[in-house]
């Protein structure tokens, strides 16, 4: 199995495929699933051929603040290093494309369990000795 990682625009069809196959995922109205898809700095695909088997998204000022959404592998592709190569494409991309000689900080919101995932690709989890606990506030429309 030759996995290849690109650069990828996902048609609205793609995405929520792949979002249905993701245990415990809330579904998503198609509607702000484009708005989202429309706002993000970049997203890679994992292809298996031409079958989309994993992505991952960017989003944030591109400056001081990157964010990593929507880290997702199909079921049946987990545990080949694929999520670890979507996430290592990723930090490639901020390397490559955040201002030379600054220091920016690239977050996320680990799904329950998944902290060990991001542990081993070098994320520190918050709260810890100098920095308070990661907050969120949901709204509902
Ligand atoms: C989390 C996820 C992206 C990991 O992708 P994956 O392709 O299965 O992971 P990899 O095979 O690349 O694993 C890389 C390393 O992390 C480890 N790892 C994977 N999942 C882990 C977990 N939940 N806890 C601790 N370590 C984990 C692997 O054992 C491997 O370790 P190694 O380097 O010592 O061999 C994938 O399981 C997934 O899509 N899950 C469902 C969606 C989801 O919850 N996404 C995360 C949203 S925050």
């Amino acid at each position: 199995m030759t996995i290849i990682l690109k650069e990828h625009q996902f048609s609205i069809e793609e995405y929520l495929f792949l979002e249905s196959q993701m245990e415990d995922m809330d579904e998503t109205s198609p509607k702000q699933a484009q708005k989202s898809l429309n706002h993000h700095i970049t997203a890679v695909a994992a292809f298996d051929g031409e079958k989309i088997v994993g992505i991952g998204r960017l989003i944030g000022d591109a400056a001081f603040y990157w964010c990593l959404v929507d880290i997702w592998v199909l079921p049946e592709y987990q545990g080949k290093g694929i999520g670890r190569k979507i996430v290592q494409w990723l930090l490639q991309y901020i390397k490559e494309n955040s201002l030379k000689n600054t220091r920016v900080s690239v977050f996320l919101m680990a799904a329950f369990g998944k902290e060990g995932f991001y542990e081993k690709l070098g994320f520190r989890t918050r709260p810890h000795e100098y920095e308070g606990a990661g907050m969120k506030f949901e709204l509902d429309m």
